[in-house]
């Protein structure tokens, strides 16, 4: 089956509904997503929105602090673009119906989260991605020209590669959509585009624990990877340092805003312990403050630390984080009685896909935003809240490009074979898939964790590569399904961040190693670009 329309999108988070809003006052749009319309990494995002509201605050001091935490990494250029364009989408996202927090004077109630110096974050209480997610979702609904695909996972880019009859001349590939798998009925589909963006979120998954949902499998990055497109800086992957630990709550987000309120770390006997550690204490970068945490529970021997606000007004705590209290109360956690257990989990990928400040790829065609990509933003170390500004900025830069090339290029959609999937047959070793799932997720978790080290990222390594090797002779023979489509991601995405924190031999913001731990300017303030076969 085909469906041919302009601009294909794959993932329906912020930045994939945000380039459909845009692309649809210009041509055909259809959203590819792989569960429901509302499942995606932004859902589920608590914190908030970094944008300079505060009259004390100024661009250039939300500049200064994300310049800071991405430790030397960061495109000037590209936080410059997100800063100072943050006010204004804020407002349209209030004017589309979003209802963030207010204070009795009408203003933004502004929080803080580590690293920033300022109060900048605005939210809807707890649940700010939730609302941004279904303003935008209700938005896209009443849109005639924007068609979504729920049940529906990207399998692979359609490149000159798969072209029927002569491939235009041209120096660089062109992507013209994707294959995709319907999982409802099995069938595999041609998306065929004119432009196609990328904004299918992140890879947590790829860790044991992880504040990710289920949907986080890295696809976009191992798409984009296997099409040609270069991937850059998969080695800082950001872990949240505090995440409830408990034996059922799967990695529960307590967001950094609980510390802007007032929250303070402590060991299980009660002792304070982020000023040992950084000025900013409890407020400091996120990879100083996993890093703390992961330091006192090796010291300590125990699980997990404490995240306490009980010295906070009751009522206060409950208005504000109205989503934590009642997921922690649903464990028997009363958050305004006791303190909350806690520990680090994959949180965030500051790596992925390569773009200009337009979004663009090195594939025509081809434009990728939201955590996907790797557009200079974020360095070695992502701000926090600064990701859903940053996805909603490079949608649009992205969606612009994307119009503009459209336009000028004028070129017909070329003739696309169906998907072959002859040779292959439905496996009986389902149980393969969820062992080398397994695998791979524990290796990641005990070797390539908050702190590495060239022993244990070698080990990984070569685990990894036999996985894959094992993982492809797979894919090879067996008609696809959702787990093996995820798996074959996963595996790669693995192998690539591996391979990138091997590559870096120093320490530097989220990618710390006990075999180089100094920062090394010299040789390493750059960002680590992996091309088309780089992984052996
Ligand atoms: C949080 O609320 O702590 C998460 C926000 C973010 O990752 O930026």
């Amino acid at each position: 089956m085909i469906h041919e329309t302009d601009f294909l999108i794959i993932g329906s988070g912020m930045a994939g509904l945000t380039s459909a809003l845009k692309l649809a006052e210009h041509g055909s749009v259809a959203i590819i997503t792989k569960k429901e319309r509302a499942e995606s990494n932004t859902n589920y995002a608590q914190g908030g929105i970094a944008a300079v509201f505060d009259p004390d605050d100024s661009f250039e001091n939300h500049i200064r602090d994300t310049l800071e935490a991405g430790a030397g990494l960061c495109d000037e250029h590209a936080v410059r673009l997100i800063v100072e364009k943050g006010p204004e989408l804020v407002q349209e996202l209030d004017v589309i119906g979003v209802h963030f927090t207010r204070t009795d004077k009408g203003t933004f109630d502004l929080g803080r989260e580590g690293g920033h110096r300022s109060h900048r974050i605005v939210h809807v209480k707890d649940h700010t991605g939730r609302d941004v997610e279904a303003a935008l979702l209700n938005a896209v609904k009443v849109s005639p020209n924007i068609n979504v695909f729920e049940n529906h996972v990207a399998i692979d880019l359609i490149t000159e590669h798969h072209i029927i009859g002569p491939t235009p001349r041209e120096p660089h590939l062109h992507c013209w959509g994707a294959y995709a798998l319907d999982a409802e009925n099995g069938l595999v589909k041609r998306f065929l585009a004119k432009a196609t963006i990328i904004s299918s979120g992140g890879c947590g998954q790829v860790y044991l624990h992880s504040t990710n949902p289920k949907i986080a499998t890295g696809d976009g990055v191992a798409m984009c990877y296997r099409a040609g497109a270069a991937i850059a800086n998969m080695e800082f992957m950001q872990f949240h340092p505090t995440t409830l630990y408990h034996p059922l709550a799967d990695s529960f987000l307590i967001s950094e805003a609980v510390r802007g309120f007032g929250g303070q770390l402590l060991t299980k006997s009660g002792k304070a312990f982020m000023d040992k550690y950084h000025s900013m204490g409890p407020l400091a970068p996120r990879d100083v403050v996993a890093r703390a945490i992961d330091t006192e529970m090796k010291k300590s021997g125990d699980p997990c630390v404490y995240l306490d606000i009980t010295h906070k007004d009751p009522d206060q705590v409950k208005n504000r984080f109205p989503h934590i209290y009642e997921n922690c109360y649903k464990y028997k956690i009363d958050i305004t009685k006791e303190p909350i257990p806690v520990v680090p989990a994959a949180h965030y990928s500051c790596g992925g896909v390569v773009t200009d400040l337009n979004g663009a790829t090195d594939i025509n065609g081809l434009y990728a935003c939201g955590e996907v990509a790797y557009t200079g933003v974020h360095g070695a170390n992502r701000l926090a809240s600064n990701s859903l500004l940053e996805a909603v900025v490079f949608a649009r830069q992205a969606s612009l490009k994307a119009i503009d090339f459209v336009k000028t290029r004028k070129q017909r959609i070329p003739n696309i074979p169906p998907w072959d999937d002859s040779g292959t047959f439905n496996s009986e070793e389902w149980v393969l898939i969820s062992h080398d799932l397994m695998e791979i997720k524990n290796l990641m978790w005990d070797y390539v964790g908050i702190v590495r080290s060239n022993l244990r990222l070698e080990r990984a390594l070569s685990r990894i590569r036999l996985i894959r090797q094992e993982v492809e002779n797979f894919y090879r023979r067996t008609r696809v399904t959702e787990e093996l489509i995820e798996l074959r991601n996963l595996s790669l995405l693995a192998q690539l961040i591996v391979t990138s924190a091997l590559l870096r031999r120093e320490s530097r913001g989220l990618h710390y190693t006990t075999d180089y731990p100094k920062l090394d300017d010299q040789n390493y303030k750059h960002a680590t670009v992996l091309q088309q076969k780089a992984l052996q």
